[in-house]
């Protein structure tokens, strides 16, 4: 994994959507995996800035959301369309018709459903960047301790501790979702590029055992070091509990050197 090491939140995300807006210029039918969470926020804040200022222009790129609670409509507040309609597709010329998210309202043949969302994803030609987040617990999407490295698109039982790290975005009293349609591991690990992105201190533990614990399905992001080309963006913070800073700061320096753009 290639770990990129910058000094906040700000520039973490800066830097990200620099990738994200090369990967559209270099093709503008680019196929994106999108994920929620706090810490994508940035990132989106950007690109709807490049492309307000630079028109960054995203009326062919392809988009599919990586998870989904189910039992809620996309309109509720705290769906994950909703969520992506608020900080990013109500600000951009993406087309509707290229937006895919999985439905949290579906009922009845889950499987079939989820291996739709895969055939989707596959019709379009494969993810060729996808954004991820990452859970306290080291999930990536939905896939929570002990999914299968394999898993593909599935219905996924929250644990406990994620369903608790998201109250925070639900009303007082409000029910919270126990499940949702995550990609799997094996779709994440299908994808061609992959960035995961990391704020703040709360992950330190969970951004350390993904980059240089041992390769565990107790800590799903670690399946990202089988990734032919994952790039982990960590901010001070979060890198806190690497072991190996000096390391990655020297790669990065010689990256810079001899191959100049290799993270565009
Ligand atoms: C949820 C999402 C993940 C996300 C994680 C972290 O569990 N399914 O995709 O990475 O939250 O969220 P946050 O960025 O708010 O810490």
């Amino acid at each position: 994994m290639l770990v990129v090491l910058k000094s906040n939140y700000e520039e973490l995300s800066r830097e990200a959507a620099r990738i994200v807006a090369n990967s559209i210029r270099q093709n503008p039918e680019v196929r994106l995996g999108l994920a929620t969470g706090s810490t994508t926020i940035g990132v989106y804040r950007e690109l709807v800035r490049l492309h307000r200022d630079e028109a960054l222009n995203f009326s062919r790129v392809v988009t599919f959301n990586l998870d989904e609670y189910l039992g809620i409509s996309p309109e509720h507040p705290q769906s994950f369309r909703h969520f992506m309609t608020e900080h990013f597709f109500s600000h951009v010329n993406l087309q509707p018709r290229n937006i895919h998210i999985p439905d949290g309202t579906i009922s009845g043949d889950y499987e079939k459903y989820c291996a739709g969302y895969e055939a989707e994803i596959q019709s379009a030609g494969g993810i060729d960047l996808q954004i991820l987040g990452i859970g306290r617990n080291g999930h990536i999407g939905f896939n929570e301790p002990t999914s299968s490295f394999a898993s593909k698109t599935r219905l996924k039982v929250l644990s406990k501790a994620t369903v608790e790290d998201n109250r925070k975005f639900f009303g007082a009293g409000e029910k919270m979702p126990r499940l949702a349609i995550t990609m799997g591991i094996g779709t994440i690990l299908s994808t061609r590029r992959v960035l995961m992105l990391a704020t703040g201190a709360a992950k330190a533990g969970a951004v350390a055992k993904a980059i240089e614990g041992p390769l565990t399905a107790s800590v799903t992001a670690s399946a990202l070091q089988l990734h032919p080309d994952a790039i982990a963006i960590v901010d001070e913070e979060a890198a806190a509990e690497l072991k190996q800073k000096d390391y990655y700061r020297d790669v990065m320096e010689m990256t810079a050197l001899f191959t100049p753009g290799k993270l565009s």
